[in-house]
């Protein structure tokens, strides 16, 4: 049998002998110590399939099904792993736990007078990881009103709390792996102030890397348009195809578990990456322009009226122009742009002239994608809420380059799309801050978004079910997720120092070449160095550079405003990536710089 038996309503096992009413069986709790004691740093792995040590012989009772298989995602290379990947043995924690319905009204029907109390439930007893993240069901999924009051014992929080209380630390024993007595004998390493980054090894984990185009190996230098993919998002993908696709949310079969749990540590992972108070912060969409577009339809619609002011930055890709254009236009708002200075720097004092008390909300690219510009996005937050408007960060192309933490921002929205991030195209993310997103009404009415539908009204979903309507984009949350956790592995910080000497080393290369003039030359800059080259058009170069297997873009960058701020119409735009190496970019410079020494040159 593989469809996990409907158990009722997760309450709590009746009292067991001496112990409290609200606590799991003794059974339950010797498993769970067995797992936490695994789980300790230097305990042997318990391979898939082995019984667990914390069960008594009898343990896995015969109908219930196998434990779902472990995800394994391929390690990069680099630094050790800083957080563990994502697998879904929580889909199998949750075999014999309760589905719940998602509408309130079934919701409550358990407490009605009339109507039995549902069995309790048993306890999950094949746990192949210690709980993660929970079982969707139990734990609350974000957005989906949970069918039950969390009860003490059961899922993630109090699961997490048991072995905790069941283990203390032994006192005085700091590493587990040193023997107190002999702590002396540990010779002292000096620290190294420059971590390893192995660029040849990390590029091994992206296949497409060792294409050849035009007979040359390919160097990728088009990462602000998109990234390349790592293994662990490629074979993360083809595992959900392979062992968990299903629709999500509404059904009692197993790889529904198997994909809802996926999905919605997805979102946990994405939360935990950008620093969010909780899951329910993440709204998933298809990418940085959805997500934009979601605020201006949903939020913009309800506070922005006639007359009132919202700035954005010269800067501005036209995914963070257009949506404001449209809701001016509908609303009789104004649009204010922030000015920027010869080197492409927002003017922090002509941007706070321009606020007002009809200032209602300030939306910013925190990196641009057309010069590389990092803006001070701190200040901009700091003195956009001085002034009581709503602040959104456009991340698109600041994300995959630098760590980002949204509670220390402030930020009430942020936006980012996977596939600049090495995840898969068409997921995305919008960030809401929790109050923000609790006041903004539904922007597509249908499926999933809803709570109850009848013919004359429905009742929307919580913060952000409300904003998912339809079936989303599992498996590329999924996949983005993966992208995160591999991200996360190598280290944003290493990530950001790597790219950024890169970055100095392709402007020193490109800046002395004859012709050759740089767009954008701010003192803080990331991944992108836009130029043209005197007696060739943009696209000429980029054409020329693909014969020798160099991709750039070359064109307006969907950034017209901040080009024509210059004069120019389009620049070749190499961007880079952590992946991308200094040989790479001797061969881009040698190449521009035999253009630029070509005769034929007009
Ligand atoms: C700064 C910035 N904002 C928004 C976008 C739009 O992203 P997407 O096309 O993934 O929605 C981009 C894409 O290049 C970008 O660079």
């Amino acid at each position: 049998m593989t469809t996990p038996p409907a158990t009722g309503n997760g309450a709590a096992p009746a009292g067991n002998g001496s112990l409290p009413a609200w606590l799991p069986d003794e059974q339950t709790l010797t498993r769970m110590a067995g797992e936490f004691f695994r789980a300790l740093p230097g305990q042997p792995p318990v391979p898939d399939g082995t019984p667990d040590p914390g069960l008594p012989a009898n343990g896995t009772p015969a109908d219930l099904p196998p434990p779902a298989p472990r995800s394994r995602p391929s390690t990069p290379s680099g630094p050790p792993p800083t957080s563990a990947p994502v697998t879904h043995g929580a889909a199998a924690a949750g075999h014999g736990l309760p589905f719940v319905p998602e509408i309130p009204t079934l919701m409550n029907l358990a407490s009605q007078p009339g109507v039995p109390a549902a069995a309790p439930t048993a306890a999950p007893t094949a746990m192949p990881t210690p709980d993660p993240g929970g079982f969707y069901f139990l734990s609350g999924v974000p957005g989906y009103t949970p069918a039950m009051p969390a009860t003490p014992g059961f899922g993630h929080a109090a699961t997490a709390s048991i072995p905790e209380a069941a283990a203390p630390a032994p006192a005085g024993a700091h590493f587990y792996f040193v023997d107190p007595e002999r702590a002396s004998e540990v010779p002292e390493l000096p620290l190294d102030p420059h971590p390893a980054f192995d660029v040849h090894a990390v590029r091994r984990d992206f296949p497409i890397l060792s294409e050849r185009v035009n007979g040359r190996p390919l160097i990728w230098l088009d990462n602000a348009a998109t990234t390349q993919k790592p293994n662990a998002v490629i074979e993360r993908l083809v595992e959900f195809y392979s062992r968990e696709n299903s629709n999500i949310h509404r059904a009692a079969h197993e790889l529904a578990a198997r994909a809802t749990d996926a999905y919605e540590n997805a979102r946990r992972t994405v939360a935990k990456f950008i620093g969010a108070g909780s899951a329910e912060e993440i709204v998933f969409v298809r990418g940085t322009t959805e997500a934009i577009n979601l605020v201006a339809k949903s939020w913009g619609a309800q506070h922005i009226g006639q007359g009132d002011e919202i700035v954005i930055s010269h800067l501005e890709h036209h995914a963070n122009i257009v949506p404001w254009q449209m809701l001016a236009e509908q609303t009789g708002a104004v649009l204010k742009v922030i000015p920027v200075d010869e080197s492409g720097q927002v003017l922090l004092d002509r941007y706070t002239a321009l606020l007002s008390d009809r200032t209602k909300l300030v939306a910013v690219a925190h990196v641009s994608n057309a010069l590389g510009t990092v803006v001070p996005i701190s200040e901009i937050i700091e003195i956009g809420h001085r002034a009581g408007a709503k602040v959104l960060i456009d991340a698109a192309q600041s994300v995959p380059h630098m760590p980002i933490d949204v509670a220390a921002l402030g930020a009430d929205f942020l936006a980012f799309s996977g596939h600049k991030i090495f995840g898969p195209t068409g997921i995305g993310v919008l960030y809401g801050r929790e109050e923000v997103l609790a006041d903004m009404p539904p922007w597509e009415g249908g499926g999933n978004m809803i709570a109850d539908v009848t013919l004359e009204r429905s009742i929307y979903q919580p913060p952000p079910g409300r904003f998912e309507a339809g079936t989303g984009n599992i498996a590329d949350a999924v996949g983005l997720a993966a992208a995160l956790d591999y991200v996360d592995r190598i280290g944003l910080s290493q990530i950001a120092s790597y790219e950024h000497a890169l970055l100095e080393y392709a402007t020193a290369g490109l800046r002395d070449i004859p012709g050759l003039r740089l767009v954008g030359t701010a003192a803080d800059k990331a991944s992108v160095v836009s130029f043209v080259l005197e007696g060739y058009e943009p696209v000429e170069v980029g054409t020329a550079l693909n014969e020798e297997g160099i991709a750039v873009r070359a064109g307006h960058h969907c950034a017209q405003p901040i080009l024509r701020r210059y004069g120019l119409e389009a620049t070749v735009r190499p961007s880079l990536a952590f992946y991308n190496t200094h040989d790479e970019v001797d061969t881009l410079v040698a190449a521009v710089r035999r253009l630029s020494t070509r005769t034929g040159r007009r």
